[in-house]
């Protein structure tokens, strides 16, 4: 498989004092944004992440501090370092994902496609294959 895995979305970001930067579906997100949540206060050398989602869609934005994102399709993996607050990733349906080098400052923002279903999640690297090789 040949799809390219670490897809950036960059954001405008107007620079007067301080920085603002927007994000709007379709213009930016390529869905219509139904929930976000914003990861922070992490300890060093934890790994979150580490799932698949079925359905859900996502881009994570850092918008403070850094954190290495990994995307892993069963394929190939390939990584990105977030860390300025205009460039998110596109996270799509059925890539594996985990996040790494979480530094003391960093939030981590996330606009998702869907509503929380835990029943959407794969927690298994096993089953994420099973599921992928179908
Ligand atoms: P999870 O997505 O597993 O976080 P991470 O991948 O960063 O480790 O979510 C952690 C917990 O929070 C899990 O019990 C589900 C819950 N949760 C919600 O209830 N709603 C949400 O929108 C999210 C993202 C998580």
């Amino acid at each position: 498989m040949k799809r390219k895995l670490v897809k950036l979305i960059e954001l405008p970001k107007i620079s007067t004092d301080g920085f603002l930067c927007f994000a709007q579906y379709p213009d930016h997100i390529p869905f219509p944004i139904k929930r976000i949540y914003y990861i922070g206060n992490v300890s060093g050398g934890v790994v979150r992440g580490a799932h698949t989602h079925k359905k859900n869609e996502q881009v994570l934005f850092c918008i403070q501090g850094s954190v290495k994102i990994v995307l892993d399709d069963g394929y190939k993996k390939d990584s990105v370092l977030l860390k300025n607050p205009n460039v998110g990733v596109l996270l799509e349906p059925k890539v594996w994902h985990e996040m790494h080098n979480f530094k003391k400052d960093t939030i981590l923002l996330v606009l998702a496609s869907r509503k929380h279903e835990e029943e959407d999640y794969v927690r298994s690297y096993e089953e994420f294959l099973k599921i992928i090789k179908k």
